[in-house]
């Protein structure tokens, strides 16, 4: 294994942060931050500030674990975290589909977490 290729990143927030966003009146910062795919998965229960919370902290963490690679050119709204049939979450960058990231997301009452591994040059 090339251990060069591989990168970690973390990252915590608190939930309150989000709470009481809505698309309606916050509609510039979260479409800034979240892709509609996302949005539609945050807001689909009353969960949302935790959704968007943990989102949020797998952005900061993909950001992190890019820069080991030194990649300094993905912002928040080009990472996107989408859920499979069983709920657990996965990862995308369109501008780089040569890097494969794992990702993990908890959320308790007050904090969300997130961590990621990135691989380069998958394929
Ligand atoms: C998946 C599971 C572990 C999540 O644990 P939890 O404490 O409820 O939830 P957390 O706050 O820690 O994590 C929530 C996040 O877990 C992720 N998640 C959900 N299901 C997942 C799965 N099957 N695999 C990986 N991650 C999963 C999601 O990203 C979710 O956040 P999101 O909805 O914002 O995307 C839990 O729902 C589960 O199914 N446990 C198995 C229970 C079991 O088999 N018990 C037997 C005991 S003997």
């Amino acid at each position: 294994m090339d251990f060069d290729k591989l990168a970690i990143g973390t990252d915590i927030e608190e939930i309150e942060r989000f709470s009481n966003k809505t698309l309606e009146q916050d509609e510039k910062f979260l479409r800034k931050i979240y892709t509609p795919a996302e949005l539609e998965y945050c807001f689909k229960d009353k969960q949302s500030a935790s959704h968007l919370c943990a989102r949020y902290c797998a952005k900061e963490a993909v950001v992190k674990a890019l820069s080991q690679f030194e990649i300094s050119d993905v912002f928040y709204g080009d990472i996107e975290i989408l859920n499979h049939e069983n709920n657990s979450p996965y990862c995308i960058i369109k501008k780089y589909p040569n890097i494969e990231i794992k990702v993990s997301l908890s959320h308790s009452k007050t904090y969300a977490t997130a961590t990621v591994l990135c691989f380069y040059g998958i394929n």
